[in-house]
């Protein structure tokens, strides 16, 4: 699907054919283009208001089918709801729901032709630009694996944004269809079954990062074991699938030519850290059938690492950045770990592994120590399916935020409420982490009956020093059954990708 942006039109009864999509404001208050469509058609716009109860409420339209002396194929009169709130996400959210509509409907092409309100939050060509998004993340699929009925097959090529600012627009559009293309690549590992995206070929499909100049390194299990990553490996040793670890670097500082600042007083790079369970079968401390659904999804944090990766060097940000993410598959078997044994980390210390289901701690101890001790990070974020406790305590709305420092912590719920991918922070401390201390190891992998979210971070911030860092539990949000989001069709979410990328542009640009 093709997306471009345009001159506003005055002439809006000479395009076509197409779908034309005009507002109309809170209380039915027609826009400039949609009083052209009205007086182009004789008076149907006000006619069509006039006998239903749609009065521009946000998120509802009105679909005008054959409409007389227009040469569109249908006039879309898309509510604006009430001016002072329509912001980014109002427009993102009007153009998916227009788009889910008209997707397969027949139509080739749908021109957007919204009159900002005066009063809006947001400005012309970003406008411009969140419509196009809009539509972009609306317009995902995921359908290499079935037969799409004819019926069922996308027939629009194109979306046309008109707007009095084009040339703007196309400039804020570059950035954000790269953190578009980001969620696409996010989406398409997380609903990938897990007989495809063993760690291996997850590995492999990092590599396209390095055409955007990306540097990407895969580690092998024999380089990981002379790390010390024992950690991490053991998870992955009941699997026929070798695990791998991948780091990814993006130097946008040094890129630059704006900064000539000596690169040895540069400080370290942001640093993203994600789990990647391929398949989370629970290991030996086997889940039970229903709990198995889905774990083909534990390796969301992981993937919103690499869609992050994409969106940032596609849009050629100046920023240093490392994305690093542990790939491993957690099965029973014959060689898997055992409830009982007692690993030693890369960081030295050792895990007394009581439950082969609590993985993903494990995996991270060995990455978050990795990616501290290499690059000495000016923070370190890392994002994780870690716990079931995390639906519990706060269902699919909000992604748990846990971290030993305020300003990021901040940073980050700032973000993710501009970006629609809201956070909320948890506690630490140590009563909590009295919890998974052990008689005979260092620490043992799962704490006590309660508190099982905040038990599982503590572990992590074993591994972590005196560096900024947030570990942001996405159980309840990476992927969703049952009713899906107006700019997310399809069960992966790619949640992530928007609010590490808003962190970057907000505060280390
Ligand atoms: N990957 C799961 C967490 C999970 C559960 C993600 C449900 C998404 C939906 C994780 O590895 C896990 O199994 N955690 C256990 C920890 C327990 C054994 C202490 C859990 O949450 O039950
Ligand atoms: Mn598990
Ligand atoms: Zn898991």
């Amino acid at each position: 699907m093709n997306i471009s942006f345009a001159a506003s039109s005055a002439a809006l009864g000479a395009i076509g054919p197409l779908a034309l999509v005009v507002g109309i404001g809170e209380g039915g208050v027609l826009t400039e283009a949609a009083v052209r469509v009205d007086e182009a058609t004789g008076g149907q716009v006000k006619r069509a208001l006039a006998s239903t109860r749609f009065k521009g409420q946000a998120g509802h339209s009105l679909e005008l089918l054959a409409p007389a002396g227009l040469k569109a194929s249908r006039i879309i009169l898309a509510g604006l709801g009430k001016a002072e709130n329509f912001d980014g996400a109002a427009a993102e959210r009007l153009s998916a729901t227009v788009l889910g509509r008209l997707f397969t409907s027949g139509e080739e092409t749908l021109s957007f032709a919204i009159d900002r309100p005066a009063k809006a939050k947001i400005g012309e060509a970003e406008m411009a630009a969140h419509l196009a998004l809009g539509a972009k993340l609306r317009s995902y699929r995921f359908d290499h694996y079935r037969k799409v009925r004819d019926d069922e097959k996308p027939t629009l090529k194109s979306v046309v944004v008109q707007t009095r600012e084009p040339g703007a627009a196309k400039k804020a559009w570059a950035g954000l269809e790269a953190v578009g293309e980001g969620i696409f690549i996010a989406r398409d590992l997380v609903n990938e079954p897990a007989n495809i995206l063993y760690p291996d070929e997850f590995a492999k499909r990092t590599l396209a990062l390095r055409k955007l100049g990306v540097k990407v390194q895969v580690f092998d299990a024999k380089e990981m074991h002379r790390l010390g990553m024992n950690a991490l490996l053991g998870v992955g040793q009941g699997s026929a699938h070798e695990s791998r670890m991948v780091v990814m670097e993006w130097n946008g500082v040094s890129r630059s030519p704006a900064r000539k600042k000596p690169q040895s007083k540069a400080p370290g790079p942001l640093a993203f850290v994600g789990k990647g369970v391929c398949f989370d079968s629970g290991g030996l401390s086997i889940k039970p059938a229903n709990s198995m659904m889905g774990m083909k999804g534990d390796m969301g944090g992981a993937a919103a690492v690499v869609g992050l990766m994409h969106a940032i060097a596609k849009r050629k940000a100046r920023v240093n950045a490392v994305g690093l993410i542990g790939l491993v598959e957690n099965m029973p078997d014959g060689k898997a770990q055992r409830p009982s044994d007692i690993v030693k980390t890369m960081s030295g210390q050792t895990i007394e592994i009581l439950n082969t289901d609590a993985e993903g701690r494990l995996v991270l101890a060995d990455v978050l120590w990795y990616a501290q001790s290499r690059f000495h990070p000016r923070f370190m974020v890392n994002l994780a399916t870690l716990t079931g406790a995390i639906l519990v305590a706060l269902g699919t709305e909000h992604a748990g935020l846990f971290s030993n420092n305020d300003e990021l912590s901040e940073r980050l719920t700032k973000a993710g409420l501009a970006e629609g991918e809201p956070l909320w922070r948890l506690p630490l401390g140590d009563a909590y982490d009295r919890q998974v201390k052990s008689k005979i190891a260092d620490m043992k992998n799962i704490g006590g009956p309660n508190a099982g979210s905040i038990t599982a971070a503590q572990i992590l911030q074993r591994f972590v020093n005196k560096v900024p860092w947030a570990h942001l539990d996405i159980a309840g949000v990476a992927w969703q059954d049952g009713e899906q989001k107006p700019l997310a069709p399809s069960w992966g979410t790619g949640w992530g990708v928007r609010v590490l990328n808003r962190l970057c542009t907000d505060y280390y640009e």
